[in-house]
């Protein structure tokens, strides 16, 4: 991650990025050059590999001990604090395994973003490469939206496709994903930052700029090139 000079554009907005184990994602983002800056990188683990990686590219680091708390509104609440002290533009949920509250999700309505192992609304939750080969599907992967207090459900910005290959394990399938989790979670985060996206009045995320080629995924491949 670039630092700006000092003379940085007033309308760089910035980020928090909230993380509970390896930060795959964060790094990802981190190393994006993305056009923001990054505030803090926030953990619910003293533990997470991430914090490391955070302090590597001198991103302030904090910890927000779950288990400090009695319960998710005391945990939100001290977590809300410590978000606050930011005052970030957005909150980024990478790797970021707590269920939020709604009360705190309502504080931080559409400026709050996820990323989840599947092609939402499929296969929310947990557990979502095992059960994606479990019900035998050829297509799998990962999507980007703001959080709402409807898990996993929120407004899409954007999502990636993978096959899913016949000697596919959970680990194996979970990698493919990954790797694309890594591609698309930056570039939705440059969309917000550049004020690319807007949410409409039905909840739907909207792309200011609309050229979209086709690049549509069939898996099995097909065999015959006219089919
Ligand atoms: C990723 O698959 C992400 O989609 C999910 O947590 C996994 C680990 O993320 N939310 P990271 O490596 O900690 O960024």
């Amino acid at each position: 991650m670039k630092h700006k000079p000092e003379s940085v554009n007033v309308t760089t907005k910035s980020i928090v990025i909230l993380i509970s184990g390896h930060g795959s994602n964060m790094r990802a983002l981190l190393e994006a050059d993305l056009p923001c800056r990054v505030a803090a990188v926030i953990s619910n683990r003293v533990d997470a590999p991430g914090l490391e990686i955070a302090k590597q590219h001198g991103i302030t680091t904090r910890v927000v001990a779950h288990r400090n708390h009695p319960d998710r509104e005391s945990f939100d609440s001290e977590l809300a604090i410590c978000i606050d002290s930011y005052q970030p533009d957005l909150i980024v949920l990478a790797g970021f395994m707590r269920i939020l509250t709604p009360q705190f999700v309502a504080r931080y309505q559409n400026k709050l973003i996820n990323i989840h192992p599947s092609l939402l609304p499929a296969y929310s939750g947990l557990n979502t490469h095992a059960r994606a080969l479990q019900d035998g599907v050829k297509i799998h992967g990962c999507t980007v939206h703001f959080v709402t207090s409807d898990v996993d459900h929120g407004p899409i910005i954007i999502q990636a496709a993978v096959p899913v290959l016949m000697d596919d394990t959970p680990a194996t399938l979970a990698a493919r994903v990954l790797h694309q989790e890594h591609r698309i979670f930056p570039q939705a985060i440059r969309w917000f930052c550049n004020d690319d996206i807007s949410l409409s009045a039905d909840g739907k995320v909207r792309m200011k700029r609309l050229e979209q080629p086709d690049c549509t995924l069939i898996s099995p491949r097909m065999e015959y090139a006219n089919a």
